[in-house]
């Protein structure tokens, strides 16, 4: 669970966010409360199910998703008690830092349950080809092939815990994730069912990206479907 220490951590990164924070040198190491939950290089903590990595998401995803639980598009008590009273200036700037790290993911140590063959090819399937019938795109077709995300509105997928995933299908299925319209992810949250999401997350979670590869650059493919975070969404059919 939570380290001892982590109180006295977060008041000291609260007392931070309040003076400015663009005067600080050495603006990383005052990061010691988020590191507590998503390791000291944003990998995510060892052991933990949960706790998602930050390191090497694109600067704009991380700065939206801040400004989420700032603004209430997304709920969590920790992170909104953290970001409540941080201003954009603030929370670009620890956007920017995340990014700039290299990926790093804790690949297949979140403990997941090991997946059936059958199981595995349903998560591989929707993964790679979607399921048409349905309307969901395959994953990979916004993710990237490599799953690597894709700058500036798109994370990377490889690595990230099982539940995380989990909680975040049923956040935006029961509406308390809300990416900026139109919100693709709640679109194909809506259309696959519960026990299929459990075998795409259980797989992600095995995952891992060793050669650190980051997010595609902007525009270097155009998703199947407009989503808000992407400036050439009113492009996409
Ligand atoms: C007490 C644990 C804890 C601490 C400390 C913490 N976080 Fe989090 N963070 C979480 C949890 C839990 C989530 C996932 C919430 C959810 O389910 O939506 C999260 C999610 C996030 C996300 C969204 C990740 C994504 O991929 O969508 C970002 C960005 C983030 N945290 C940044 C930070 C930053 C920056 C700090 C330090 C100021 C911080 N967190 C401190 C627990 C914590
Ligand atoms: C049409 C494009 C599109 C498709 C298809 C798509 N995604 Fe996404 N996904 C996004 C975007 C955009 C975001 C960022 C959402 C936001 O800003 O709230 C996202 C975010 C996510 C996240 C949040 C990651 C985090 O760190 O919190 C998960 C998990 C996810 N997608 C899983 C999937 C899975 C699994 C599939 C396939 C079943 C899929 N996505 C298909 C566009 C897509």
């Amino acid at each position: 669970m939570m380290p001892n220490r982590l109180p006295i951590i977060i008041a000291a990164f609260l007392a931070l966010a309040a003076t400015t924070a663009a005067a600080q040198a050495g603006f990383g190491e005052h990061l010691a409360a988020c590191a507590a939950c998503h390791g000291e290089h944003g990998e995510g903590v060892r052991g933990s199910e949960y706790y998602p990595h930050l390191a090497g998401k694109p600067a704009g995803y991380l700065f939206e998703q801040l400004k989420g639980f700032r603004d209430g598009r997304r709920t969590n008590t920790q992170m909104t008690w953290l970001v409540q009273f941080a201003d954009d200036r603030f929370l670009h700037e620890i956007a920017d830092h995340y990014a700039a790290l290299a990926p790093r993911t804790r690949a297949a140590d979140t403990g997941a349950a090991a997946l059936t063959s059958a199981r595995r090819k349903v998560a591989e399937t929707l993964v790679e080809h979607g399921d048409p019938g349905r309307g969901v795109p395959a994953c990979s077709e916004c993710h990237g092939t490599n799953l690597a995300g894709l700058e500036p509105g798109v994370p990377a997928l490889v690595g990230l815990p099982a539940d995380y995933v989990i909680a975040q299908f049923g956040s935006w299925r029961e509406g308390i994730r809300h990416g900026a319209p139109p919100d693709c992810m709640h679109d194909v949250a809506e259309r696959i069912a519960p026990e299929d999401i459990r075998a795409i997350a259980t797989w992600l979670s095995q995952q891992s990206n060793p050669d650190g590869a980051r997010p595609a650059p902007a525009g270097s493919f155009v998703p199947p479907k407009a989503c808000g975070s992407l400036p050439h969404a009113e492009n996409a059919p």
